[in-house]
């Protein structure tokens, strides 16, 4: 797969802008910005985006992508394989994926992923961000990491963006088995009790599967299929 990389110092969101890109028909780009300044998070949130992070995304043609579920399942398996090479033997264990698609130290949260889809122009965005040497905002520090908080000392970006980009490459040509044995094998979900709040409800029950489309939880009334929604590990 070759990906032109495009490096920007500042944009409103490389999310967006691949989108722009994709509908003039570009495809096959990784765009990294050192700034966002309106870095879009899942669910309509804000993603902080200051410098130090490493906040990118990619632009694929829908043909050769699949699902938007089987992109974020390649992207968060290849993030947990580029950090865990980062991360001190010590906190290795703590590394892992809670559905769907973030990728956390403990219980605080390293990276996020978004990915988008036009289906009109036939494009797949896939935009990632990952806490590097970024200072994480008073607010959230209960909830989010860096990988400078953790190990104390900053890191090279472009180098771990390479690193990634390795992986996704590696990754994406495998079968979907693969890929789902990747994910439960670095799941932090799977086989806990958890929450999950959807726009609708909240559910709560043991998580016993997870494909791309979803989660499965076994609750007190069945077993229930919940396809969006924020997860919390209760226990
Ligand atoms: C989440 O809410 O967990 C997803 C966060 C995704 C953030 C990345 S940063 C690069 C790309 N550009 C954006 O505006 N969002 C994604």
């Amino acid at each position: 797969m070759d990906l032109k990389i495009i490096h920007l110092r500042k944009i409103d969101s490389t999310n967006k802008y691949c989108y722009r890109l994709g509908k003039e028909g570009r495809r096959n780009l990784v765009v990294v910005a050192d700034v966002q300044s309106a870095g879009v998070g899942r669910l309509g949130r804000r993603w902080h985006s200051n410098y130090g992070g490493l906040y990118f995304s990619l632009l694929l043609d829908l043909k050769d992508s699949g699902s938007t579920g089987r992109l974020n399942f390649i992207g968060s398996i290849s993030v947990y394989e580029t950090l865990i090479d980062y991360l001190p033997e010590e906190l290795r264990e703590s590394l892992g994926i809670k559905f769907p698609n973030d990728v956390l130290v403990g219980d605080k949260k390293i990276c996020g992923i978004l990915s988008e889809i036009n289906w009109d122009h036939r494009f797949v965005v896939l935009g990632i961000g990952i806490n590097i040497n970024n200072p994480i905002p008073e607010d959230l520090r209960d909830r989010a990491t860096s990988l400078r908080e953790l190990c104390k000392r900053e890191y090279n970006r472009f180098e771990i963006l390479h690193k990634f980009l390795n992986r996704f490459r590696d990754n994406f040509h495998l079968e979907d088995e693969e890929i789902l044995k990747k994910y439960g094998r670095y799941s932090k979900t799977l086989g806990r009790y958890v929450k999950v709040i959807t726009p609708k409800e909240e559910v709560i029950g043991t998580a016993f599967k997870i494909d791309y489309g979803g989660i499965y939880l076994s609750t007190l009334e069945g077993i229930r299929y919940i396809s969006v929604g924020d997860c919390i590990h209760l226990r």
